[in-house]
């Protein structure tokens, strides 16, 4: 199928990555249904007006979405028929940790409406949004880059909920045959991310694009993913209408934070981007993507370096158009 005759519908179009997804299926000419809890009427300032302009904003159709509402999505779906679904509604650890009935009923229940939505109106393909939040501590694993089918031992609920999502997946393959493919993101840097520690990589672009100083809360080796490049990867996840119930570590770099401070530092002279020594992330570091690369024809992976000079850029062209500030570099 064609991405001019498909109807993507997305859940969390507000957030960093469903804003990219918007980008993307914009670009391929897809019908677009974007649902997020609430649709503020002015969207310029939101993380799709940070890619998209007030013409393409208002080719979109919104709809707000409660994924926690088990009629509600069945409705939506039913009534906008999408070929296809990107999940990506979800609460992310900290609002897990503070909230577990709430992050159970958006990360777990939020997810089951969407595939109970997806059998009942046969949708041809579902992509969702797992973690590597689903591994455990580093020195539960070998001294390797982990592989699929290395086994998930979340120590934090966020890792426990989403593991339960892939476990979803595959019952309902087994039982009804709704295929589905879940990724596993690390460390998504780019415009739109501005939110938990694993935020600051993309922040020190905006803080470059600035001039402002930046400091990186953690350090180590760690995989990082664009986030163009994360959701060009749903998208065509969800395109592939997989038969099974896929589950897929994500890699294109693992870096040293100290690399990625340098590569900034050769780029940008005057940067003033330090970082955190001793304080890596309580995840494994490296994965092997080989189980995405046989699926899809092509992983998107736009090098490091490219990607830095172009969010810089990005950055500054927002911050001189007065849709982005740079208040996010203080939480
Ligand atoms: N960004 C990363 O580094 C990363 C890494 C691994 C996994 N993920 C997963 O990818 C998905 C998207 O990530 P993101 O960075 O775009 O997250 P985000 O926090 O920027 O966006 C999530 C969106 O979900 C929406 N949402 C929350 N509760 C909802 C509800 N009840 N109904 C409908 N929408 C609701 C929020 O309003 C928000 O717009 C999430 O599920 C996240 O757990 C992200």
């Amino acid at each position: 199928m064609s991405a001019a005759t498909s109807r993507f519908l997305i859940t969390g179009s507000m957030g960093c990555i469903g804003a990219w997804v918007l980008r993307n299926l914009l670009d391929d000419g897809a019908h677009i249904v974007a649902t997020d809890l609430s649709i503020p009427d002015d969207k310029s300032t939101t993380r799709p007006g940070l890619l998209l302009d007030n013409d393409e904003l208002a080719r979109v159709h919104w709809q707000s979405l409660d994924v926690t509402d088990a009629n509600a999505v069945n409705s939506l779906v039913s009534e906008h028929k999408p070929t296809h679904i990107v999940h990506l509604a979800g609460l992310q650890i900290p609002f897990c940790k503070a909230d577990p009935t709430m992050g159970a009923m958006v990360n777990v229940v939020g997810t089951v409406n969407v595939f109970e939505a997806a059998r009942n109106n046969n949708v041809r393909g579902l992509t969702y949004a797992s973690s590597v939040g689903v591994l455990g501590a580093p020195e539960l694993y070998p001294d390797r880059a982990l592989t699929d089918a290395d086994l998930p031992m979340p120590n934090n609920l966020y890792g426990v909920y989403k593991m339960a999502n892939e476990n979803t997946a595959k019952v309902y393959w087994q039982d009804w045959q709704v295929g589905s493919v879940g990724l596993r993101p690390y460390v998504v840097y780019g415009a739109g991310r501005d939110q938990g520690m694993t935020a600051d990589l993309a922040k020190a672009c905006l803080a470059v694009a600035a001039g402002k100083p930046f400091h990186i809360r953690f350090d180590g080796p760690v995989t990082v993913q664009h986030a163009n490049d994360v959701a060009r990867i749903f998208i065509d996840s969800a395109s592939v209408e997989y038969q099974g119930a896929g589950v897929f570590n994500l890699r294109n770099d693992v870096i040293e934070v100290a690399e990625f401070v340098a590569l900034v530092k050769e780029l940008y002279p005057d940067a003033n981007i330090t970082f955190e020594q001793n304080n890596p992330l309580p995840f494994p570091a490296d994965f092997d993507d080989a189980g995405i690369q046989g699926v899809l024809q092509r992983v998107a992976h736009t090098p490091l370096k490219k990607a830095i000079t172009s969010d810089v850029e990005h950055f500054t062209q927002l911050l001189n158009s007065g849709r982005l500030t740079t208040e996010s570099l203080n939480s």
